[in-house]
């Protein structure tokens, strides 16, 4: 019978580490329901301490989102745990994450803490934990670092206090495969309580083998994966969830063991995290970026056209891809629209289709052929919308090489017209600076892209901005045929975000 390995996701926690990353509670819990439609085994939904944004966020999953395990990350100390524990207290699966780290160096230069410390705040933190909840995970921060008598001396009382999963973390994306394969024999050989718990093991990828590193640990005994969706983490990111995945569905016949992802849900979930973030996916991504499933050379085109298998070792549908060639357009009706989102993995409520369907036939005015990805970016467009303070209601911009680009701007804010006008360095800082002063907001602009949704000239672009207000990011998208438009309304978007403080509105 083949070992069940878990997927520990902890895109929510980790991945909302990622430099310029910032997700309000509405956004937070938007994912952690799609991370229950790819059936994660365990949602790690945050650090309650870290912040009051934190603390809302893990409590406000755990009282909605069943199904998977809501995890809440403490360090081992008291007040991170009593947070923690109130924080995922209404879970229907609660569970503490608590951790510290083990390796010479980080004891004697962060914790400046001995070993026997250490292990002695171990063992009652998963105690104070255990107070709790039942199910307590325990890490060992930077692990691989660490002196293996010491390491095993430290799981093997965390196990004794009460913990039911050990977590072995590379916490710098230091190791090897074989070096972290070996680690996790090690372990399972010297730690007599071992079988009690679930070996769990946390990857980072800073020399590019968090994957790697991960599906060793697999093959030498680890069950569960903690890994985010597209990568996501601290630096340069975790074990990519949809990586780690597929491969050892993709080579069950190698890994032989099982897991519970749907996996026809990865794309949905990659594309909306990308939405959300504002992190766009690379096209040569394994598993989800736009090339992973496209041939380019003849050679390889006609080998896929005789037989999939030549060059395809997964198919694109698997993780949810759909491939239609047949474009809708502005004569296709309701029903052909609601049968390709049915198709694309979407379960829209009726208020939520006539949205889209309105976008879709404005959009079909203005362009010939919509393709799935157009549609895709429509859906996701409408995913989370927080009540607009600030809505737009008219710009124009006049620029050109020769003179200086101007704009006026209309928005209403609370019932009240306001239209400003300004001039600057192009059209998209005129139109910015104009919607600025309208709105009376100050905040800057720290990053700015855009990108095409679909090929051809009439192609849907993509603006994401993220601005910076108090220290904090807030992250703006706007979508239009337009892409001044585009650009305008992703400011404003994310000028109604700084109007929200974690999703609970300040104004
Ligand atoms: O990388 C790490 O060590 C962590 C721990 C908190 C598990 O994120
Ligand atoms: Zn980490």
């Amino acid at each position: 019978m083949p070992r069940k390995i878990e997927i520990f996701d902890t895109t929510l926690r980790d991945g909302e580490q990622t430099p310029g990353v910032s997700l309000n509670v509405q956004e937070k819990l938007e994912i952690a329901r799609q991370l229950v439609k790819l059936s994660v085994d365990v949602i790690e939904a945050g650090f309650p301490i870290a912040s009051n944004g934190d603390f809302k966020a893990v409590k406000t999953i755990a009282e909605n989102v069943k199904g998977p395990v809501i995890a809440g990350l403490a360090r081992a100390n008291f007040p991170d745990i009593d947070r923690a524990a109130e924080a995922v207290k209404a879970a229907e699966r609660p569970r503490i994450h608590t951790f510290i780290a083990s390796s010479p160096i980080h004891m004697k230069y962060k914790l400046k803490m001995t070993e026997d410390q250490v292990l002695e705040a171990a063992v009652a933190a998963v105690k104070r934990a255990k107070s709790y909840v039942e199910d307590v995970e325990f890490s060992a921060e930077d692990a691989s670092r660490s002196d293996m008598e010491f390491l095993c001396r430290l799981y093997s009382a965390a196990i004794n206090a009460g913990a039911t999963v050990i977590n072995v973390p590379d916490t710098v994306g230091y190791t090897t495969p074989k070096e972290f394969g070996r680690l996790i024999e090690t372990l399972m050989v010297r730690i007599p309580e071992i079988d009690k718990v679930k070996v769990s093991i946390h990857c980072h990828d800073d020399l590019g083998m968090a994957v790697a590193n991960s599906l060793e640990a697999v093959a030498c005994g680890a069950t569960q994966i903690e890994c985010a969706v597209n990568g996501l983490g601290e630096r340069a990111g975790n074990a990519s969830l949809e990586e780690v995945v597929m491969a050892i569905d993709t080579r069950k016949d190698f890994y032989q063991v099982e897991h519970n992802i749907d996996t026809k849900q990865i794309y949905r979930t990659s594309k909306m995290i990308s939405t959300l973030t504002g992190i766009f996916i690379q096209p040569n991504k394994a598993i989800v970026g736009a090339n992973a499933f496209a041939h380019e050379a003849g050679i390889h085109q006609h080998g896929v056209l005789e037989q999939k298998s030549t060059y395809e070792i997964m198919m694109p549908q698997s993780i949810g891809l759909t491939t239609n060639t047949l474009v809708l357009g502005k004569h296709s009706g309701r029903h052909a629209f609601a049968e390709r989102l049915k198709e694309m993995g979407y379960d829209l409520s009726q208020n939520e289709l006539n949205k889209a369907f309105g976008r879709f036939k404005d959009l079909a005015d203005k362009k010939k052929e919509i393709s799935d990805r157009d549609i895709e970016a429509i859906v996701e467009d409408q995913v989370i919308k927080l009540p607009q303070h600030i809505e737009l209601e008219y710009f124009q911009v006049s620029t050109g090489n020769k003179s200086i680009a101007t704009a006026t701007v209309r928005v209403k804010i609370k019932d009240e017209i306001i239209e400003e006008a300004a001039t600057g360095d192009g059209p998209i800082d005129s139109v910015y600076k104009a919607l600025e002063r309208a709105c009376n907001i100050n905040c800057k602009l720290v990053d700015y892209s855009i990108r095409s949704v679909s090929g051809g000239k009439d192609a849907l672009g993509e603006v994401i901005v993220k601005v910076e207000k108090n220290g904090r990011i807030y992250i703006g998208r706007g979508l239009s045929t337009n892409i001044v438009e585009a650009s305008v309304l992703a400011y404003t978007n994310a000028m109604n975000k700084t109007l929200w403080n974690n999703g609970y509105s300040n104004q």
